[in-house]
């Protein structure tokens, strides 16, 4: 069965085809990373209005890539939340008329679920086979810091989330404080490459809870940011660029955030006897943490292709087909959900 899957929740419009839920015959993103920079984050207008702009040729590159017709595609999978508002609202209504346009089915997708799903594609066995559930889950995004018990297909429980700000937000705010450019996560990684942590920044482990917060590590970072001048500590103030010390800064940050996230994961998959762990989500794209989850995890490490971590079509094609197969369908009445939650 052939899905084709629309992303629009954030600034990336992405369109797949996925077989089966499991083979990906395309995935093509169309990034706004370059018109979003210059402003440190993400406009949501403008990524909403240049959603509208790519949809189309987007679609078109993952057709021909697939190989594959309009005609061929048997069912359309969008989604539906969380995300931006004015970003979900394109790409459904974008859903809806090929859906609907083509009388074929419409299914619309947690985006967090889809992070899951992603673990689902490519050639390795099946997760839920093989090492089966239940899996933890560590969803972890621009958005997002959520542990999530996995039963079975579509059955979720969450134990902790963040309490502030979500590790890729934190990663987005740190570059900036560092003078790196966005998003920040890969930049903190790339200038960090074989580099030692110079500090030990705060880890806040928040006893017997596996919620996250993040704002302390990032305070601290400013803090030793100004002491160093790499950021001003004043408005006005000169600062002496210092690529050794940001790079100490930056090393020592993804140390601290890496192993909160992988000493909670683990403690989670433990707690519930989890027959695997499942990261998700653009912060599951960073080195330091595939590598750090896989040393320390008792169980066996799902992580996707980094490509598939950040935010893609094909994940929520490959989504929406186990829904399908649950009998998930929508009506034209589908509305997006900014804040949906999972579990
Ligand atoms: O899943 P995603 O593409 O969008 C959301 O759903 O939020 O995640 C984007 C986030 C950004 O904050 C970005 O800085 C972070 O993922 N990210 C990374 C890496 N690649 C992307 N963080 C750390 N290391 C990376 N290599
Ligand atoms: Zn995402």
């Amino acid at each position: 069965m052939r899905i084709l899957g629309i992303e629009t929740s954030c600034d990336e419009t992405g369109i797949g085809v996925v077989e089966d839920g499991r083979r990906v015959l395309s995935n093509v993103i169309g990034s706004q990373v370059e018109l979003h920079a210059r402003y440190g984050g993400v406009v949501p207008e403008v990524a909403s209005r240049q959603h509208i702009l790519a949809a189309v040729p987007i679609l078109g590159q993952a057709l021909e890539q697939a190989g594959t017709a309009l005609e061929q595609i048997e069912a359309v999978a969008v989604t539906m939340g969380p995300g931006l508002a004015g970003s979900l609202l394109v790409g459904l209504n974008f859903a809806k008329g090929l859906a609907f346009g083509l009388g074929l089915p419409l299914v619309g997708v947690n985006h967090l679920e889809g992070h899951i799903y992603a673990a689902w594609l490519g050639e390795g066995p099946d997760p839920a086979q093989e090492p089966g559930f239940p899996l933890l889950c560590l969803i972890t995004s621009g958005g997002h810091t959520d542990l999530v018990l996995m039963q079975g297909h579509g059955q979720y429980a969450l134990l902790g989330r963040t309490r502030d700000d979500a590790a890729g937000e934190a990663f987005d705010k740190a570059a900036r404080v560092l003078g790196l450019s966005f998003p920040g996560g890969p930049e903190i990684q790339r200038v960090a490459q074989g580099v030692q942590a110079t500090e030990k920044l705060p880890r806040a482990w928040l006893q017997d809870s596996l919620d996250f917060s993040f704002s302390g590590v990032k305070t601290a970072l400013l803090h030793r940011a100004q002491a160093r001048g790499l950021y001003p500590a004043r408005p006005g103030e000169t600062v002496t660029p210092d690529p050794a010390a940001v790079a100490g800064l930056a090393a020592s940050f993804q140390e601290s955030v890496v192993e909160v996230m992988v000493t909670k994961a683990v403690e989670a998959a433990q707690r519930h006897r989890c027959r695997g762990i499942l990261l998700g989500g653009g912060v599951a794209a960073n080195a330091l943490l595939r590598q750090q989850m896989k040393k320390h995890s008792p169980v066996p490490v799902l992580i996707p292709r980094p490509i598939l971590c950040t935010d893609n079509g094909a994940m929520i094609a490959a989504c929406a087909y186990y829904r399908f197969q649950q009998g998930e369908r929508h009506t034209i009445d589908l509305d997006i959900y900014p804040s949906l939650r999972l579990g």
